[in-house]
């Protein structure tokens, strides 16, 4: 399997797990259907947002789509009506046309959104939905920072092709590319402004997603001296407030799409 494979982390990922899933929640909110049968949740990861699904449709046929053993064995425990399958999203297509395709905050990892929009879209149902939450925050210094990391050190030629700098277009662009093919198209932005608590809490943030590649890619003290470098560049970018927490902005990228 491609890179979707590498060393996702269950535990480091849900350490933030109220902030990662309220975008799913506001997502969800937007869905307006009364009694899909047929869901999926493309990249449902260990199968937080896939339990609102199964929660709020209790008869729906919901499966959970991941490229990783270790998230897809963290859903498993959970006691849902929901049947887990490991795929790559890049090359996944449902056996019957969807009612909704689900997805929330996986299709930055993949790439050309100009073809996999489409794709998917082409998976749901007339009547039916795609509903998609992805983060767009790669123009702020939690990712800028990160990519001068980068840059910077004896790292940078086996870190820089690892590195996805912008996989999240305009707003503007999914609606060029979705409108022809949408019954009505629902697409907004949301920066939400975290308040983490803890010594260097973005870099424990990204730790559980977009640095997940990069850190696999290195070992003891070459990791170490990174995430440093890294730390340090982010301290004044976000500073520690009088109260000892650090607010976060964050901004996410949503489109609900209905056929
Ligand atoms: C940030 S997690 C989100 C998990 C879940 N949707 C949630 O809201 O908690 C991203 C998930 O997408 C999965 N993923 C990334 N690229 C993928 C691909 N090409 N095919 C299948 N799964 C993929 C990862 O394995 C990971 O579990």
């Amino acid at each position: 399997m491609s890179q979707i494979e590498t060393a996702w982390d269950p535990e480091q990922y849900a350490l933030y797990s109220d902030e990662r899933l309220r975008p799913a929640r506001d997502l969800l909110a937007r869905v307006r259907l009364d009694a899909p049968e047929v869901v999926y949740d493309l990249g449902c990861g260990e199968g937080r947002a896939t339990a609102m699904l199964a929660a709020r449709w209790p008869g729906a046929r919901i499966t959970g789509i991941d490229g990783s053993a270790d998230m897809l064995a963290a859903a498993r425990t959970r006691d849902l009506k929901v049947a887990w399958e490991r795929s790559d999203i890049g090359e996944w297509s449902p056996l019957s046309p969807a009612d909704l395709v689900f997805s929330n905050a996986a299709l930055h990892w993949l790439d050309d959104h100009a073809a996999l929009f489409p794709r998917l879209m082409g998976h749901v149902a007339p009547g039916g939905a795609l509903a998609v939450q992805m983060p767009r925050n790669h123009g702020a210094p939690s990712h800028t920072c990160l990519a001068e990391a980068v840059e910077s050190g004896p790292w940078r030629d086996r870190l820089g092709p690892l590195l996805r700098r912008a996989p999240v277009a305009a707003p503007a662009v999914y609606r060029e590319i979705l409108a022809p093919l949408s019954r009505t198209l629902d697409i907004w932005e949301t920066e939400y402004l975290h308040v983490l608590e803890g010594d260097d809490p973005v870099v424990a943030w990204t730790k559980g997603s977009v640095m997940r590649p990069l850190i696999a890619a290195l070992d003891g003290a070459e990791r170490e001296a990174f995430l440093a470098d890294y730390a340090a560049r982010l301290r004044p970018a976000y500073p520690r407030r009088p109260d000892g927490r650090t607010p976060f902005p964050f901004r996410r990228l949503f489109i609900v799409a209905a056929r």
